[in-house]
């Protein structure tokens, strides 16, 4: 008998009682190379829930291994997206210790996370803003479909933007 079996991941929202794995997951080298100028300010974001955004950690039967935000990022209070249409959705994604990097977790993650995106009959595509040094990701996304928008500075952070419109969404990815 194969001791394969699938793995389960479930996205749950994000609560205050997170605030220290969230934490530790800032302090990991390869979640800091991948987003080296923000701040998450988690002891005031994980107290509020704004109708605009999901903050979702991700777990494998109960244990944590990453973390999720969705925004609809023409509503989204400091408006870092600028001047962008409506019914879209930007996502955040990382995986938290880089043991579990490379283990088709963040597929997973990111297939859910797209089909939550997706569930709204109006959103019509989806951003994701990877550093532009960050070409491992880049190839994360393009295997979902997203196609490279422009180049862009958010802030200090050099990024590429990447889109997957809903006619691109391949759910079987
Ligand atoms: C990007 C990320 C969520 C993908 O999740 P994952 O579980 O590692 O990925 P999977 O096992 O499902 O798929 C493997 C692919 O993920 C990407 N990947 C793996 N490790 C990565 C890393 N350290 N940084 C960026 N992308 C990575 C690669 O595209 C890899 O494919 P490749 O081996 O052909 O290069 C995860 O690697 C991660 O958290 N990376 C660090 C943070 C980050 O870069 N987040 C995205 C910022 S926009």
């Amino acid at each position: 008998m194969s001791d394969f079996r699938e793995v389960a991941i479930d996205l749950r929202p994000a609560t205050p009682s997170d605030l220290n794995l969230l934490s530790h997951w800032d302090s990991q080298p390869h979640v800091i190379a991948s987003d080296p100028n923000d701040d998450w300010a988690w002891e005031i974001e994980l107290n509020r829930n704004p109708s605009w955004r999901e903050q979702l950690i991700a777990e494998i039967d109960g244990r944590p291994i990453g973390f999720i935000q969705i925004i609809d990022p023409a509503l989204e209070d400091s408006n870092y997206w600028g001047d962008v249409e409506s019914n879209l959705r930007a996502i955040d994604i990382w995986i938290g210790e880089e043991s579990d990097l490379g283990k088709g977790y963040g597929t997973k993650m990111m297939q859910l996370a797209l089909a939550k995106c997706f569930t709204d009959p109006l959103v019509i595509a989806v951003l994701v803003d990877p550093l532009a040094s960050n070409i491992r990701a880049h190839r994360f996304y393009e295997r979902f479909g997203f196609r490279f928008v422009e180049q862009r500075w958010f802030d200090r952070d050099n990024c590429f933007v990447f889109r997957l419109n809903r006619t691109d969404w391949n759910q079987k990815t």
